[in-house]
C-alpha cells in the first residue's frame, strides 16, 4: 500500500525513517509544505488551511494511510483530517506520558522541547494535565532549531552555543528526560547527546507513532505489504532542489545521522 507522510519541511523524515525500518514492504509519498515552513511561528488558522490543502494534494496521489509527521500540524488539523478522509490517519504526540512514567521513581523533572505553537495548543495543555499529576513537566519552545534543520545546519560549535544559551537558565541536574516534541529535532539527537549531561535521557515520539500506524493498518485490514520501500518526494512549491535535499537528508538519517 501507499502511505503518505506529511510535514512542514524535512522533520517528518525522522518519522519516515522509522517507518522504512519497521514497515519496509510499503510504498511512501512524502510531502513537505515548503511554501509555508516553518509552522511554529504562524497562527492556528493559517496552519490549518495549509495542512488541509497539502493533504488534499496527497490524496490525489492515491495514499491509503496518512502519517501527520509534524507535531504542530497534528495539534491543529488531525481531527479535521480524520473527519474528511476515511483512511487510517496517525498523528504525532510529544512523548510526555512515557517520559513522566519513566521519571516517576527518580524524582527528576521532564523538559519538553517543541514549537511555540505546539506548546500553546489546548491539545498539549490537556496532555500535560492528564499525565503530569506531580507537576514535573517544563516546556521550552525552540523555533530556531526548525530553521537550523531546514538550513541543514549541523555545525557542532554553532549548535553547542545555541543549546548552551537556551539551557543556561535550567539546572540540568534536576532533569532526567528531555522530550523532543517536534519531528525536526531528532536530527539533533546525536549532538544533543554530546551536549546534555549523561544522566539525561532523550526521547521522541517516532517509534510510538509507527507502532500506532502498524496497529491501525492491521485493524483496518489494509496491510498489503507488496511495496518495496519506494519514496516519492513532493513539496508544495515544487522546488527540485528541495526534493534533492529531502532525498539526501533521508539517506543521511538512514546512515545514522550526524
Ligand atoms: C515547524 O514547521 O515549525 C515545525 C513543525 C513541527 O514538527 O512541529
Amino acid at each position: 500500500m501507499t502511505i503518505g507522510f506529511f510535514d512542514s519541511g524535512i522533520g517528518g523524515l525522522t518519522v519516515l525513517e522509522e517507518s522504512l525500518r519497521r514497515l519496509p514492504a510499503q510504498d511512501y509519498v512524502y510531502m513537505a509544505d515548503t511554501l509555508h515552513v516553518p509552522y511554529g511561528p504562524k497562527s492556528q488558522e493559517e496552519v490549518k488551511g495549509y495542512v488541509l490543502k497539502a493533504v488534499e494534494t496527497m490524496m490525489g496521489e492515491g495514499i491509503e494511510a496518512l502519517v501527520v509527521a509534524c507535531n504542530t500540524a497534528t495539534s491543529i488539523a488531525v481531527n479535521e483530517l480524520r473527519e474528511l478522509y476515511p483512511i487510517p490517519i496517525v498523528g504525532m504526540e510529544p512523548a510526555v506520558k512515557p517520559a513522566v512514567e519513566m521519571n516517576r521513581t527518580t524524582g527528576k523533572r521532564v523538559l519538553v522541547f517543541a514549537t511555540q505553537l505546539t506548546l500553546s495548543m489546548p491539545k498539549y495543555y490537556a496532555l500535560v494535565s492528564r499525565v503530569d499529576d506531580e507537576g514535573i513537566v517544563d516546556s521550552l519552545p525552540l523555533p530556531e532549531l526548525v530553521r537550523f534543520c531546514e538550513e541543514l545546519q549541523f555545525d557542532r560549535r554553532v549548535l553547542g552555543e545555541f543549546f548552551k544559551e537556551k539551557l543556561s537558565e535550567y539546572d540540568l541536574d534536576r532533569y532526567g528526560i528531555v522530550v523532543l516534541g517536534c519531528t525536526h529535532y531528532p536530527f539533533y539527537k546525536n549532538i544533543l547527546r554530546e551536549i546534555l549531561p549523561t544522566h539525561i535521557q532523550i526521547v521522541d515520539g517516532n517509534a510510538g507513532t509507527i507502532r500506532r500506524l502498524a496497529a491501525l493498518l492491521t485493524r483496518y485490514g489494509v496491510v498489503s505489504g507488496r511495496g518495496s520501500g519506494d519514496v516519492k518526494f513532493m513539496c508544495t512549491d515544487g522546488n527540485p532542489a528541495y526534493i534533492d535535499k529531502m532525498a539526501t537528508a533521508l539517506r543521511f538519517l538512514r546512515e545514522g545521522g550526524v
